[in-house]
Formats: structure tokens, sequence, C-alpha cells
């Protein structure tokens, strides 16, 4: 299907439209081997050769981010309610990235997003058990035996949650932090599993998946993740059905 020059070169990472368009005036795009002096020119990526700088670009071109989620913005592409969503946080790169699983409105920290749809899925499918490790700051001073339950595996909405790994973090006098580590996704299970042994979860934070963790990037900023943070994502474990990891 043809489109404009700018579009392609947009939708492929390379650069904004606005930009794409200066490439274009500097004489730095070609199309089937010639250089592309007219703005409205058309091309289709399936059948054309589109160079910038010589080398011919890649509409395949597979990214992966780690996003430091803040509170208050939803885990889609679009929200009928106006409110902001994740999208907005990494507009400037032009590739249409979708995120890999959810978090809630009022849970921050680490998101992935990417444009490889079987990257996402081998992180979120239960086969793989890709760790989340979250941060709660719970209500009240939860007992070693409540704790254990959380270890155990505990009953929510009917059914019986894997087992976690539990960590205090900090006890203070009405409220504790504390480290939870879980493999599956099931909605607000984090809050749901402090429910059940009586424990409101006030702020919660996803920190890691896998060994890749958020660190010190700054909330409401990304970083572009190499292979060796892909690696970290499945701790060492790398299912090798996923092509997309380089060695
Ligand atoms: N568990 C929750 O309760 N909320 C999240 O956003 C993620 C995990």
């Amino acid at each position: 299907m043809e489109e404009r020059l700018q579009k392609i070169l947009a939708k492929a990472g390379i650069a904004s439209r606005r930009r794409a368009e200066e490439l274009i005036r500097e004489g730095r795009i070609k199309l089937n081997g010639l250089v592309v002096h007219e703005m409205g020119c058309r091309a289709d990526p399936a059948r054309d050769i589109i160079t910038c700088d010589g080398t011919p670009i890649n509409l395949e071109r597979k990214i992966y981010l780690l996003l430091n989620k803040p509170k208050g913005y939803v885990t889609t592409l679009s929200d009928p309610q106006g409110r902001p969503i994740v999208s907005d946080l990494v507009a400037d790169i032009s590739l249409r990235l979708f995120p890999v699983g959810r978090l809630d409105l009022d849970t921050e920290g680490a998101l992935l997003m990417t444009n490889d749809g079987e990257l996402g899925n081998a992180i979120l499918h239960p086969s793989f058990e890709v760790n989340k490790t979250y941060e709660a700051m719970v209500t009240g001073s939860p007992t070693q035996e409540r704790l254990r339950l959380l270890e155990q595996g505990i009953a929510i909405d009917g059914v019986r949650t894997s087992p976690a790994k539990i960590k205090v973090l900090q006890r203070r006098k009405d409220r504790t932090l504390v480290e939870i580590i879980i493999h599956e996704g099931k909605k607000r299970q984090v809050r749901k599993m402090f429910q059940a042994i009586d424990h409101r979860v006030l702020h919660l934070k996803r920190t890691a998946y896998g060994d890749l963790r958020i660190g010190e990037l700054p909330v409401g900023k990304y970083r572009i993740l190499t292979p060796f943070d892909l690696k970290k994502i499945f701790s060492g474990k790398i299912p090798f059905t996923i092509k997309n990891i380089p060695a």
C-alpha cells in the first residue's frame, strides 16, 4: 500500500514526520536508488526500496523499552474517558508500541513497552513464569503467619494464587513496606492478596520484571532496552522459541 514517505519513515522509527521532511530536504532519502526531492512523494514499503543515508529502512524494526509509569496513567493505547495514557509518555517514538501486561491506574513503576508481539506474549505467558517484583506499602503490621499465607498461595476470587516470595523491607508505626514477587498477572492481584489477609495496599510500585530492575529511572521516563536487558527479564532461562533476542 502506498503512503507518503514521511509517514513511512516515521513508522519505521527513523524520525518524527517533521524531521523526516528535513531528511528529504537534505537529500538523504532515496527511493529505488534516486534521491527524493518531492515532499508529497508516495511509496509502497513492500515493493520499493527506501534508504536513509544509504541504509535500507526496516519497518519491522523491533524496539523494547522500560517505562517508569507514573500514577494516574492508564495502561491502554486509548482511553474513552480521556485520561492520560502510557503511550503519551513514549510519543517521541513513532513505532506503535503496546504495553506488556498492565498496571492499575494507581500503581507506578516498571512497564515494558514493545512492538514485538512474540516477546510480549512470552513475558505474559504463564509457562515462562517471569517474576514480577512489587513494593507494597500496606496498612498495619502483617504478622509472619499472615505473610506465610501469601507465600503458600491464597484464594482470591475463588482461585488460589501461586506461591509468592515475600520480604518485609520496613516496619513503621502504622504501615509496612513489603516486597512481593509473583509470576502471575491477575487483575489487581497484589492488592487482592493483601486484602485477603486484611491489610490494605496504600501504595504499589513494580520494581522489576525478572532480574531487570527499574533502578534510578525517573518516574515518567523510559529507557531503550538492550539484548542484555531482555535476557535479564527471563532471569537467564531464555525460552529458545524467542527469535528476537540476539545471542
Ligand atoms: N497487582 C495489583 O494489584 N496492581 C497492579 O497494578 C499490579 C499488580
